[in-house]
């Protein structure tokens, strides 16, 4: 998802420093963007070189106006990179999270600055679909809130405000659906194929919840089902079995090759 993010940052005209701490990954991220941008440049969108000269690799933090971290879902990794960009970014700089579930508050609070810290939530494709979950912790300033939802409207997304619960609005909903299904395919209810095709034709759904699962990748959801069934504490959020069997085994969907399903 950075690499979408960056891409949507980008192509707004602002420059972006690109960072990860995996070798290889700010290339293969650059990589992924150059298609993207190329299928966007088809259907009229700015040139892909232009919008991709506005992005630079970078090795550690530099002095920015806004950090938007999209790492692992793990609560740690997030507060040491918070606090290690509160030591290395200008005092008013803003940092924002594409945290899908894990809490902004406790993000706010590994850094002197909790009033500048927010959730800003987008969604797979980033440079497709139009939702940016603005997540507000109790220690998110108004001015914050408001910088980043106008942050998203010049984006060319659609902001929409949530609170700091477990999930907020967009994974409380969601990943539960998710999790269902996995549980409806290990019950031997039907055929992945079949889930699937019920969601889409019987809902209008532009995808069934096994192949969307496999995009945003069966390890997030597993972490997300847990960040809600901790935080609820009810269990009717407990992750299916057959997802942690996945992961277990390597299947975390599009990104290793196997989830529910086989991509070449
Ligand atoms: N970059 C640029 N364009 C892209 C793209 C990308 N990464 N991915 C798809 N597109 C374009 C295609 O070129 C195509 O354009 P066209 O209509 O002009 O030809 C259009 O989007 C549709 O793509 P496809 O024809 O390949 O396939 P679909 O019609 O099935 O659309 C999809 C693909 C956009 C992924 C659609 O299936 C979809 O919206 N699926 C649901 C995705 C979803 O629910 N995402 C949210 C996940 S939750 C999340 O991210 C939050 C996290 O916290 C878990």
């Amino acid at each position: 998802m950075g690499a979408g993010i960056a891409q949507v940052v980008a192509a707004s005209q602002r420059r972006v420093s690109l960072h990860d701490a995996q070798p290889g990954a700010t290339d293969r991220a650059l990589e992924t963007m150059r298609k993207s941008l190329g299928r966007l440049e088809e259907k009229g969108g700015p040139p892909a070189e232009d919008v991709l000269a506005r992005i630079e690799p970078v090795g550690d933090f530099l002095p920015a106006d806004l950090m938007i971290e999209a790492v692992v879902e793990d609560a740690d990794v997030k507060e040491e990179i918070f606090r290690r960009a509160d030591a290395a970014l200008p005092p008013d700089a803003v940092f924002a999270s594409n945290t899908s579930s894990i809490p902004i508050g406790s993000l706010a609070a590994a850094t002197g600055r909790p009033d500048k810290v927010i959730g800003m939530h987008f969604f797979n494709p980033v440079p497709v679909l139009k939702l940016v979950e603005v997540v507000r912790a109790v220690q998110t300033s108004d001015e914050t809130a408001a910088a980043i939802v106008a942050l998203a409207e010049d984006l060319g997304k659609v902001p929409a405000e949530a609170r700091d619960f477990p999930g907020f609005v967009s994974n409380r909903i969601l990943m539960p659906f998710l999790n269902e299904a996995a549980y409806t395919l290990m019950e031997g209810v039907a055929e992945p194929e079949a889930i699937d095709t019920i969601a889409k034709l019987g809902f209008a759904h532009p995808m069934g919840p096994l192949a969307l699962a496999d995009l945003i990748g069966l390890d997030t959801c597993v972490a997300i089902m847990e960040v809600l069934h901790e935080g609820l504490g009810d269990p009717k959020y407990a992750p299916c079995p057959l997802l942690r069997q996945y992961v277990t085994a390597g299947r975390l969907g599009r990104k290793s090759g196997r989830g529910f399903y086989e991509y070449s």
